[in-house]
């Protein structure tokens, strides 16, 4: 049977949509439009399929990982990192590897900050590597499923 083609979604969680304005001490001053447009000339660099998506809806980003035909997924949870059992149960149901992305270290910051509801079942996580984190991810994602389509 053919082998259905390598996608990634990548999913940027709430306010991030503000990203260049947004605290750019902390986050950088980059936008999340030249960020997407980063990972869109990587992916296609590598002939990676990718869909890319920003919500401050935690429902919504529910239902999109619910749905999602990729078989690999990006996600910078933002503020849901630190709350979120709905969105962790969503990666957990869809069993599809998964990396979180934080564009500071959480680690560095507030107390309430340092807690992940999403790490322990994520593949790997990156933070504190500004924009450049993304990247990162891609280019691991890209490793992983070449990796695994060799095995299958
Ligand atoms: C963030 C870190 C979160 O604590 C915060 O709520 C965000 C962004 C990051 O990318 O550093 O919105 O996920």
């Amino acid at each position: 049977m053919k082998k259905k083609k390598d996608k990634v979604l990548v999913i940027h969680g709430p306010n991030l949509q503000l990203l260049g304005k947004r605290e750019p001490g902390i986050y950088g001053t980059m936008t999340l439009e030249a960020i997407n447009k980063e990972l869109c000339a990587y992916a296609s660099k590598k002939g990676l399929a990718i869909e890319i998506v920003q919500s401050n809806s935690e429902g919504d980003i529910v239902e999109k990982i619910a749905a999602t035909r990729c078989n690999f997924l990006i996600i910078n949870p933002a503020a849901y990192t630190h709350t979120s059992v709905a969105i962790r149960d969503a990666i957990a149901g869809v069993n599809i590897p998964a990396i979180e992305v934080h564009l500071s270290n959480i680690h560095k910051r507030e107390q309430f900050r340092k807690k992940s509801l999403i790490s322990d079942i994520a593949l790997g996580v990156i933070t504190g590597l500004g924009s450049l984190g993304y990247v990162l991810a891609l280019e691991a994602a890209h490793e992983f499923l070449k990796k695994s389509s060799q095995k299958s």
